[in-house]
C-alpha cells in the first residue's frame, strides 16, 4: 500500500536499541473487556452510544473482545510476541459503577490481571482513566464540573492500595486532548458536547484530574508516575499567514496545553488568549497541582493534520486532506511528524525526562487470510524514527504498539481494525496477523 516493496518483517529490530529499551503492546478496558459483564456500571459511552448517529451502527462495548473472558489467552499472546510490558486501563465504572461506591469485584479483575502479567514476565503498564466516565458522574456535570477530578483522585487511591505494590508504571489519564477537546469541542466523543466554555473547563479539570491523582499514587506509594498525551503534526495547509497562525493554534491546544501543563505548570498564552473567557474562575491557582512532577512523559502519536482557517469564530481552524498515503482512519502516514514532535517537546518541555511512545499503529483493512503487509511497514517507519533519535541522544525509553486486538473504535465501532491480533467479532477467535509474526521476530533478534 505505501511502498512497491511491502515485506513481511521489520528492517528494525531490539538489537537497533539499547538494552533496556522497552518493547509494549496496549490495550483499554471499554475497548476490549466487554462492559457488560462483571458488574461493572454504567459509562457515558454506553449512553453516546444509544444517541442515533453518534457511533456507526449504535455500536458500544458491552461484549467488545471479550477480553474479562479470555484474559488469559490474551496475555499468553502478548508473551509469546516477547514483548516487555502491556500497556492497560482499569475502567472506573468496573472499579466503582456508580463513580464513588467501590465494587470489590471489579478490582478483583484487575488484581488477576495484573498477577497474570507477573507470572507470564509482562511489566504492567496501568492507565487509570481511557475515556469510559461513569455515568453517574457524567450526569453530575463530567469534566465540565471540578467534582469529577476530586471524584478521580479518590478512584486513583483505591487502584493504588490494592494494585499499586505491582504496578511498573501508572498515568492516570489517557489522551487528556480527546478526553476535553474532541468530546467536548468537536463533539466526536462522548459527551458529544460542541460548546467553547465546556471544552475550555474540560481542558483544565482533565489537567487537574492527572496533578491530584498524581499526588494520590505518590502518596500510597505507587512508584513510576507519567502520563499518556496525544500528539498530532499540525502542518498548515498552504503558506498563507492565516494558515500558519490556525496550524500554530492547532498545535496549541492538542500538543502544548498538556506538555506545557503537566511539565512546566504554564499553559501556552495563545491558547490562554482564546480560552480566557471560558476558563473556571481561579484556574492559574491549580497549575501547581497540575505540574505535579511526574517520572516520565508517554506521546501517543498516529498522524499529521493539514490546517487551514476557518471563517469561523476562534479557534477559527478546518483540516484539509493532504498528500501522504493513509491509513484505514483516512490518516495519513507521516512519521516525520513523531521525529518532529518528540525533538520539539525535548527541546521545549520535557529535557532529561524519559519519554516513552505510549501508542503508535495503524488502522487497516485486514482479513485472516491477507497478511497485513501495510502495517507492518508503518511500524517499521516509526521504528526507523526511533532508532535515529535514541541514536542522537534523545531520552526515549520505549514504545508501545496501539493495539494488540483488533477492538472498539469508539465512534467507528468495530470495523477499523487495529489489532496485531485479528479477532472474529463472532465467535471472538484471535487469530494473529502476520505484523503480529514480524514485532515477534523482530523482539527476538
Ligand atoms: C488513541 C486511543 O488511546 C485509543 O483508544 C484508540 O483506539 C487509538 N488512538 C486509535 O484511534
Amino acid at each position: 500500500m505505501t511502498r512497491s516493496d511491502l515485506r513481511d518483517a521489520l528492517s528494525v529490530t531490539r538489537s537497533d536499541f539499547p538494552s533496556d529499551f522497552q518493547f509494549a503492546v496496549a490495550t483499554s478496558a471499554y475497548q476490549i473487556e466487554g462492559h457488560a459483564h462483571g458488574g461493572a456500571g454504567p459509562t457515558h459511552w454506553d449512553a453516546f452510544a444509544r444517541v442515533p448517529g453518534k457511533v456507526d451502527r449504535g455500536e458500544d462495548g458491552a461484549l467488545a473482545c471479550d477480553h474479562f473472558h479470555r484474559w488469559a489467552e490474551d496475555l499468553d499472546l502478548i508473551a509469546e510476541a516477547g514483548f516487555d510490558a502491556y500497556r492497560f486501563s482499569t475502567s472506573w465504572a468496573r472499579i466503582m459503577p456508580d463513580g464513588r461506591q467501590l465494587n470489590e469485584a471489579g478490582l478483583d479483575f484487575y488484581d488477576r490481571l495484573v498477577d497474570g502479567m507477573l507470572e507470564r514476565g509482562i511489566k504492567p503498564m496501568a492507565t487509570l482513566y481511557h475515556w469510559e466516565l461513569p455515568q453517574a458522574l457524567s450526569e453530575r456535570g463530567g469534566w465540565t464540573s471540578r467534582e469529577i477530578p476530586e471524584r478521580f483522585a479518590e478512584f486513583s487511591a483505591r487502584v493504588a492500595r490494592r494494585l499499586g505494590d505491582r504496578l511498573w508504571s501508572t498515568a492516570p489519564v489517557n489522551e487528556p486532548w480527546c478526553v476535553a477537546w474532541l468530546s467536548h469541542f468537536h463533539g466526536y466523543h462522548a459527551p458529544g458536547l460542541a460548546d467553547l466554555t465546556a471544552a475550555a473547563r474540560a481542558m483544565h479539570h482533565v489537567g487537574l484530574a492527572h496533578g491530584l491523582s498524581i499526588q494520590a499514587l505518590r502518596a500510597e506509594g505507587v512508584p513510576n508516575l507519567g502520563a499518556a498525551c496525544n500528539m498530532e503534526y499540525a502542518l498548515p495547509a498552504t503558506d498563507r499567514d492565516a494558515d500558519r497562525q490556525a496550524a500554530d493554534i492547532y498545535d496549541g491546544i492538542y500538543n502544548r496545553w498538556f506538555v506545557g501543563g503537566m511539565v512546566k505548570g504554564i499553559y501556552p498564552e495563545d491558547i490562554v488568549d482564546g480560552l480566557s473567557d471560558h476558563l473556571p474562575d481561579g484556574w492559574q491557582n491549580d497549575l501547581k497541582i497540575i505540574s505535579e512532577p511526574i517520572d516520565w512523559m508517554g506521546i501517543n502519536y498516529y498522524t499529521c493534520k493539514r490546517i487551514a482557517r476557518a471563517n469561523a469564530p476562534w479557534p477559527a481552524y478546518t483540516e484539509r486532506e493532504g498528500p501522504l498515503p493513509k491509513t484505514d482512519m483516512g490518516w495519513e502516514i507521516c512519521p516525520d511528524g513523531l521525529d518532529w514532535l518528540i525533538r520539539r517537546t525535548v527541546t521545549d518541555y520535557t529535557g532529561d525526562l524519559p519519554l516513552f511512545i505510549t501508542e503508535n499503529g495503524m488502522a487497516n483493512a485486514d482479513q485472516v487470510a491477507v497478511p497485513d503487509l501495510a502495517r507492518i511497514d508503518y511500524l517499521d517507519r516509526h521504528l526507523e524514527r526511533m532508532k535515529t533519535m535514541v541514536e542522537d541522544g534523545i531520552p526515549l525509553k520505549g514504545y508501545t504498539i496501539w493495539s494488540l486486538l483488533d477492538n472498539y473504535e469508539w465512534t467507528l465501532g468495530y470495523d477499523k481494525r487495529f489489532g496485531l491480533v485479528h479477532v472474529d467479532f463472532d465467535d471472538y477467535t484471535r487469530t494473529p496477523k502476520a505484523s503480529y509474526h514480524a514485532v515477534q521476530r523482530a523482539l527476538a533478534a
